[in-house]
């Protein structure tokens, strides 16, 4: 599955998870108790274990969270405390919700909550138990049949006693750092059977699922979303009649099949979801058999080509319907607009082609709908947006979508994302109607004909309020001046310009807006030529930038020479304009630089020997300038580049012999191939979008995003040295590069034998040495 995928997954768990959370909050506030006597030894027990925690704010993710046991007091009516429930007969302490309640620090196993023995219900679900294990006096609660453990930073083992709480009816160790044998499902099948609900996300417990699973008779709900299962998941889970959930997502390894027998099915089932697995899916009789069903995610199931079938529009209870990732085709049935109770239909990454139908119209509670990534082609229906007035997220991106952007649109007063970019829309758009959608933080209408004119008349008067922005795209919408606008808004972490008209000066003030969330500049791809009043861009970025780019324009003079310590930045792309000069020796002091592109310019300067140090560095493309003199000098020590992935030195002067011991000693090139995965995740993906040009198997190629292969590699995978006048031998020691993909070394003076050993590298599909003086037979 895509990473953009798993993005576009988590919007939609955060939609319906805002919508549950809210239930929560209505149910429990409804309730109310007569308030017993407590016992002292309780009443003690509840105050030591309130001091054996500090509260934090950011220990609850939950919006409404706040510390309930700060209303705890000496008393004896702790019956009547926060979060507190007694026996109405005996007193003694048998309910704890003390979910949300920002709870930070350890959980040790003499904690004295472990004292309430009579405890049938607890909940501490949303705290911060800064990775403790789930002590093993959990087994003090024979009588406990509630437990909630999860989303509360425990880690480690999941106890052998868990299972012995043979009372419980609901269990919940989700979104936990934890482990796990591979014999939890088994053991807590065999001893808790009075299980209805079990939810078990995100738990590793890498086994497949035992058949007596489907032992537990009163099964309701079934969680295991993200545990690492494989093999099939058994078909009698099916034949639990009590069952209205099941979640088995993100478990690649996971198949199964539907069992034959239609009268078997679980007739009440109202939600399935089995995304991202590898489950046979058979859409048509799946809507047959599972007629109740409210809640309906195949997400990235490998669905064959094919059309999604008329009947459904049968399931009249749907409310969310997650179909993305697939390879559906053709029209999207007519009869969707019977689902009149939906709130979150997404379509997208498919095949549809055709027009939207207009029945859409009638899906009026509408709050998320993803049409994104299909061939849907035609004018954007303006009719039926009109009717979809709750809209909180609508993405219409990257189809073909034509004509001008509706008016009806800016009657979406919900909106709070909207993403049109990548169509063919045309015509004018005044940014002044966005006033109308104050709820609006991410806007993307780059990438189509669309013309943006921004007025600052309208746009910049003190009785003026506009949307406040997080995400602004505004690629390709043939803007002609910096948007005055842009000047008040101070919540910004991305504002992408680039492909536009502008021209002339950066103005000064473009460094000055939203400094304290400004994470990704672009206004690559203009006509701009410099920095108003400074010498050269950046004398003042915002101290949290960490995207740059100002590529493609005609920016000329110096770089500025000042990059302070704090600097996060993480891209700098400057290329294809005409800086010149030497660069800032201060760039070293951007530890956090992932990648530095400096190609076509006029650099003229050393090998920056001393960037070596950057722990980060991946990509490193001083191509095309006039870079001269031996790389090596004196500073060995200093040649470390530690993970360097990308490094592209061609078209420039440098001569004598390239360090390749130093450089590419073997070192950096075995440690960093753990943290790949880790920082193709958070630096390219986590932010969105990425895009990079790489010199490939011969062909320089633009890539929007992550390219497929680019998870493989180890190592230095790519490294151009052509056109320089390096001296000295290929060293043998390139071939323990294992992850090389393209090695270019044409247009030097190399000599000797080409080495051997470079046959070895499997991984190699681009080889040039061309024009030098080497020697020696070359397999392919
Ligand atoms: C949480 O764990 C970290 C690392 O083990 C430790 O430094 C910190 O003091 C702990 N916090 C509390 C409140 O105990
Ligand atoms: C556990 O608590 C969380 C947070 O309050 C809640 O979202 C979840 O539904 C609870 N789990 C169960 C099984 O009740
Ligand atoms: C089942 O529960 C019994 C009694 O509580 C306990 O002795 C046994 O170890 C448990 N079995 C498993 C597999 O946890
Ligand atoms: C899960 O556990 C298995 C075996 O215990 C291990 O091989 C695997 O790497 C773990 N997966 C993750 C994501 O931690
Ligand atoms: C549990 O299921 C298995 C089949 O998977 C069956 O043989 C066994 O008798 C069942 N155990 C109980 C206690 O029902
Ligand atoms: C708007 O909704 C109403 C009521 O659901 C429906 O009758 C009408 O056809 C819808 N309009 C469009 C254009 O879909
Ligand atoms: C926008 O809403 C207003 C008031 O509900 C309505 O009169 C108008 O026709 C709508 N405009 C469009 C283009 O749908
Ligand atoms: C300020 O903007 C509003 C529209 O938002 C406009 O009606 C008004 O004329 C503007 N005021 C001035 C002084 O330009
Ligand atoms: C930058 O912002 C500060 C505070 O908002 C303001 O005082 C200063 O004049 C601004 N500078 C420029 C060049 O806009
Ligand atoms: C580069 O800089 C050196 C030393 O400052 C100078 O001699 C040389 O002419 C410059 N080359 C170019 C192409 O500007
Ligand atoms: C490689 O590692 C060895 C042993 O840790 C160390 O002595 C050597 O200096 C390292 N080489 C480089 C270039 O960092
Ligand atoms: C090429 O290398 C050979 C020895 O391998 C040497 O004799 C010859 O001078 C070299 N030619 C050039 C142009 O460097």
């Amino acid at each position: 599955m895509g990473l953009s995928s798993l993005c576009l997954i988590s919007v939609s768990i955060y939609i319906l998870s805002t919508i549950v959370l809210f239930h929560l909050v209505v149910a429990n506030s409804l309730q109310s108790y007569n308030t017993p006597t407590c016992h002292d030894d309780e009443i003690s027990a509840l105050l030591q274990f309130k001091q054996s925690f500090v509260s934090r704010k950011f220990a609850s993710d939950y919006e409404g969270a706040y510390l309930k046991i700060s209303s705890w007091k000496s008393s004896n009516s702790c019956c009547s405390w926060d979060g507190v429930e007694c026996d109405e007969k005996t007193g003694h302490v048998i309910g704890l919700d003390l979910s949300s309640s920002c709870l930070y620090g350890p959980f040790g196993s003499k904690n004295t909550l472990f004292s309430l023995v009579h405890l049938q219900r607890l909940n501490l679900a949303d705290n911060d138990f800064n990775f403790s294990q789930i002590p093993t006096s959990i087994r003090n609660f024979p009588r406990l049949r509630y437990l909630n453990l999860s989303y509360s930073v425990f880690s480690g083992h999941v106890p052998s006693e868990v299972s012995q709480l043979s009372q419980l009816s609901s269990l919940d160790l989700s979104q936990n750092d934890f482990s796990s044998n591979k014999e939890l499902l088994r053991s807590l099948a065999q001893n808790l059977t009075g299980l209805e609900t079990l939810d078990l996300s995100s738990i590793n417990i890498s086994s497949t699922v035992p058949d007596t699973l489907a032992n537990l008779s009163l099964l309701t709900s079934l969680t295991l979303n993200h545990c690492g299962l494989f093999g099939k998941l058994p078909r009698r889970i099916f034949k639990l009649k009590n069952l209205k959930v099941l979640d088995v997502r993100d478990n690649r390894a996971l198949t199964g099949y539907f069992p034959d027998d239609y009268s078997v099915s679980s007739p009440d089932l109202m939600s399935l979801k089995l995304s991202a697995t590898n489950f046979s899916i058979n859409l048509p009789s799946l809507i047959e058999r599972f007629h109740s069903l409210k809640e309906l995610d195949l997400s990235s199931c490998n669905i064959s080509e094919g059309p999604v079938p008329f009947s459904l529009g049968n399931l009249r209870d749907l409310i969310y319907l997650d179909l993305s990732y697939n390879k559906f085709n053709g029209q999207v049935p007519f009869s969707l607009g019977n689902l009149k109770d939906f709130i979150y239909l997404d379509l997208s990454y498919n095949k549809f082609n055709g027009q939207v139908p207009f029945s859409l119209g009638n899906l009026r509670d509408l709050i998320g709908l993803d049409l994104s990534y299909n061939k849907f082609n035609g004018h954007i229906p303006t009719a039926m947006l009109g009717n979809l007035t709750q809209l909180t997220y609508l993405s219409l991106s990257n189809n073909y979508f034509h004509g001008s952007v509706p008016q009806s649109l800016f009657n979406l007063t919900n909106l709070q994302t909207l993403e049109l970019d990548h169509n063919s829309l045309s015509g004018t758009v005044e940014f002044q109607k966005f006033l109308n959608l104050q709820k609006l933080t991410d806007l993307d209408l780059s990438n189509n004909n669309l013309e943006l004119l921004s007025e600052s008349r309208f746009l910049n008067n003190a009785t003026t309020v506009l949307p406040k922005f997080e995400y602004l795209r505004l690629g390709g919408c043939n803007i002609r001046e910096f948007p005055v606008f842009l000047r008040s808004q101070d919540v910004l972490s991305w504002l992408d310009l680039s492909g536009n008209k502008l021209q002339g000066q950066v103005p000064k003030w473009m460094w000055n807006i939203s400094t304290e969330t400004l994470s990704y500049i672009n206004i690559s791809h203009n006509f701009l030529s410099g920095f108003e009043k400074t010498p050269a861009c950046g004398g003042n970025f915002s101290a949290n930038l960490e995207y740059l780019k100002l590529g493609n324009n005609s920016f000329h003079g110096n770089l500025p020479q000042s990059y302070t310590n704090g600097s996060n930045l993480r891209t700098i792309d400057i290329g294809h304009n005409n800086f010149h000069g030497q660069l800032p020796r201060s760039l070293a002091n951007c530890a956090s630089l992932e990648s530095l592109v400096l190609s076509h310019n006029k650099f003229n300067d050393t090998f920056p020997v001393w960037l070596g140090a950057l722990l980060e560095l991946k990509i490193l493309k001083v191509d095309h300038n006039v870079f001269y003199g031996v790389i090596l000098k004196h500073d060995k020590k200093n040649l470390q580049f530690p993970v360097l992935r990308i490094l592209d030195l061609s078209y420039n002067d440098f001569s004598g012999q390239f360090p390749f011991e130093y450089i590419f000693s073997g070192n950096g090139t075995t440690t960093i191939t753990h943290d790949l995965e880790y920082y193709l995740i958070y630096s390219f993906s986590s932010v969105g979008y990425y895009s990079i040009t790489i010199i490939c198997k011969g062909v320089e190629r633009y890539y929007p995003r992550i390219p497929e292969f680019i998870g493989k590699l180890e190592g230095i995978w790519s490294l151009n040295l052509s056109n320089n006048i390096l001296t000295g031998r290929i060293p043998s020691s390139l071939s323990n590069l294992s992850g090389l993909e393209s090695l270019d070394l044409s247009h030097n003076k190399l000599s000797g034998e080409i080495p051997q050993q470079l046959a070895q590298l499997d991984s190699l599909t681009k080889f040039n040495v061309s024009h030098n003086n080497l020697t020696g037979p070359v397999q392919s």
